[in-house]
């Protein structure tokens, strides 16, 4: 960071109002904390949360890295979601605003949401369904995607949301891996004007092989696609939930029962299925919902996020419900029936806080420049009163564009750097305290031990890039790779460190005055596009498992203007190298094939034909020179131990 570099300070009037209203008292909240780590956690989690059992020990660290939060304590998420705030007399207040792709409202209070929840929490144990047993939810944004969540919450179920985005194969792998009982759906979702089908795709997935756990299919009616329902295996979930009571006892379950699991892309092999807690993740939930958005109770917060993505889990099935707030659930998309909708939506809800991702801001900012009926300029935004930002790192311009077209120069950003392992934000701003630098995510959150060492773990001076770590174990850290116990070990606490610090995944660089963090990207083989979390192994597990076409693929990011990164594919046939109109239909049959296997969101954006990849003599791919080839930048690197160095100018030729 420069010295030229724009600083925003927070309003003092607003700042003043908030719940942390200035660096000191972020300051002394950091301080409490490294005085008295687990006093710290354990004021907090009796603060936010309402335990049935009380916890005597905060942290367990006998079994590190596998530690354990608030053991001896038992609640229910559902219960601190829903039925605490009607005790504290907000059960007529608006819980979830829904808006559908069409346009329609409906509105449901905390009352009806906790009714809802309880019907289908009791259809859910009349379908045999019990605490520990796991429940994959394959459905669109709708209060009935967020209801039946809290449901397997309230029931002790534990919920696997996968997004409804992804293929019938990815379905399939996430049902046996987490070995679920039931799968809750829909016959379709509507995005852009389109009905899409979704138990279609669930019929596939379950005729795949792998999915003997599946008892159940319970199938919400959303459009009027036709199902096919097979007997006694799927049931309407009205036929579910109707004649049952609207009322449900919570299972009261122990503060690291798991409440979900979600699977995220590594750098190796499958998806891996991040296992996260009851009690601390809840508390990390509703802690950072407060201070990272300051949400108050006349607040309307809106996170454009689905929930088949953690975001959607902590900042909307959670955190905002856990503090009595009032949200937006969208289903649709941001672009129909025009870009203005987000900004028609802000307008029309009175949106106060808006938390949404930069490839999103990116893209808008596109329309809006070419059609001023679509700019936020040509709506009423002066609802809102703090911005967010999440998934990828905001560059400069898009942050300054967010901050005065949408923000109208007076909402801070909160830039929040986090993953879905983690739960809820590590390093953010917060918005009454922290100076604002675009580009930077500033700050760890009071509590977070975020540091940056060399790959021996030694801390790296400030100025100087390296490894971001997390020094001490904080609530709502993921608890395990379901599963998998060595993988979580290898890829979260590796050797590297003595297994003492959390290893992120990423590389990030403190400003040398400010202490300040930029992120600067995954370190390991991970691409994020659009904000979405891809492994390149696996995009090239796909490509080469189209076994009649492909020899040989490697897959590496490049930047791209919209989309942050963008997938770029290397792949050699098993037939000669094809050009012109035969290389675009053959792209396009491998684009389709990426999709099926994984969803389309994992498409390649470029495909590029060789005879051969880059190798070492061993054999090794030598990707930073495919990274090089992709960005279209001349090879400057040394390439003396490349066995074929002819390789590289047919693919940099455009093919
Ligand atoms: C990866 C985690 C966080 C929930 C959604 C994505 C990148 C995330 C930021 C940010 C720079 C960011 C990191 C991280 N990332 N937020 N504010 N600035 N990079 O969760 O799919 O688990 O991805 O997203 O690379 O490791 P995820």
């Amino acid at each position: 960071m420069s010295d030229d570099l724009k600083v925003y300070n927070p309003n003092p009037a607003a700042a003043a109002a908030a719940h942390i209203n200035g660096m000191a008292a972020y300051e002394a909240l950091c301080k409490e904390a490294e005085t008295d780590y687990e006093g710290f956690w354990g004021r907090l989690a009796k603060e936010l949360i309402t335990w049935k059992k009380p916890f005597t020990k905060v942290l367990n660290e006998s079994e590190a890295p596998f530690f354990k939060w608030f053991e001896d304590g038992t609640l229910n998420a559902s219960y601190n979601c829903l039925d605490r705030n009607i005790e504290r007399g907000l059960g007529d207040k608006t819980a979830i605003i829904f808006e559908a792709d069409g346009g329609e409202v409906t509105k449901v209070t905390y009352k009806e949401l906790l009714a809802k929840t309880c019907q289908i929490a009791n259809g859910l144990k009349a379908q045999g369904v019990k605490k520990g047993d796991r429940v994959v939810i394959y459905i669109a944004m709708s209060i009935d995607g967020v209801a039946a969540m809290q449901a397997c919450a309230r029931i002790g179920a534990t919920h696997s949301v996968v997004f409804g985005g992804f293929s019938a194969q990815s379905l399939r792998d996430r049902i046996e891996d987490t070995g679920a009982k039931a799968i809750i759906t829909a016959d379709c979702q509507v995005r852009g004007g389109k009905q899409l089908p979704l138990k279609a795709i669930v019929d596939e997935a379950l005729t795949l092989g792998g999915c003997d756990s599946i008892q159940k299919v319970l199938v919400v009616k959303r459009g009027d696609v036709a199902v096919t329902m097979k007997d006694g295996r799927d049931v309407w979930m009205a036929d579910v939930v109707s004649g049952q009571s609207t009322e449900c006892e919570p299972e009261w379950v122990e503060a690291e029962h798991p409440l979900f699991l979600l699977y995220t892309s590594g750098s190796t092999g499958k998806p891996k299925g991040v296992q996260h807690s009851t009690g601390g993740y809840l508390l990390h939930a509703a802690l950072t919902t407060k201070w990272t958005f300051d949400l108050k109770q006349d607040d309307v917060f809106w996170c454009t996020a689905d929930i088949g993505w953690v975001t959607g889990h902590t900042y909307i099935t959670y955190g905002p419900l856990a503090l009595g707030g009032t949200e937006i659930v969208f289903e649709g998309v941001p672009t129909y029936p025009d870009a203005g909708r987000f900004w028609k939506m802000i307008q029309d809800n009175k949106v106060s806080i808006f938390y949404t991702a930069p490839t999103a801001i990116r893209s808008l900012i596109k329309a809006a420049e070419a059609n001023d009926a679509v700019h936020p300029k040509s709506f009423n935004l002066s609802s809102l009163r703090i911005l967010g930002s999440v998934g990828e790192p905001i560059n400069p311009a898009a942050w300054e564009w967010y901050h005065q077209h949408v923000g109208g120069g007076r909402c801070p950003i909160v830039d929040t750097f986090w993953q879905t392992e983690t739960g809820g934000h590590m390093i953010t701003p917060l918005p009454g305290a922290t100076p604002l630098i675009p580009g930077s995510c500033t700050l760890p959150f009071p509590g977070i031990q975020a540091a940056i060492v060399d790959e021996t773990g030694k801390d790296v001076p400030w100025g100087q890039g390296g490894i971001l770590v997390v020094k001490r174990p904080w609530p709502s850290m993921i608890r395990t790779i379901w599963g998998d116990p060595e993988r979580f070990k290898k890829s979260y606490y590796p050797e590297d460190f003595k297994g003492k610090y959390y290893l992120a995944g990423d590389g990030a660089i403190r400003d040398e005055k400010t202490g300040y963090f930029t992120i600067t990207g995954r370190i390991d083989d991970v691409l994020n596009v659009s904000g979405h979390r891809m492994g390149t192994m696996e995009i090239e597990s796909a490509l080469v498992s189209c076994t009649e076409l492909v020899a040989e693929a490697a897959v590496v990011g490049r930047p791209d203007d919209t989309t942050g990164e963008a997938i770029c594919a290397f792949v050699v046939l098993k037939r000669s190298r094809p050009t012109g109109d035969e290389a675009k239909q053959i792209a396009k049959i491998l684009r389709d094939h990426v999709g099926k296997e994984i969803g389309p969101i994992a498409k390649p954006k470029d495909i590029r034909f060789g005879d051969n990849l880059p190798k070492t003599r061993s054999g090794k791919i030598m990707r930073r020179l495919l990274r090089s080839i992709a960005k279209g930048e001349a090879i400057t690197q040394d390439t003396s131990t490349l066995e074929n160095p002819a390789i590289l100018d047919q693919l940099s030729e455009n093919n």
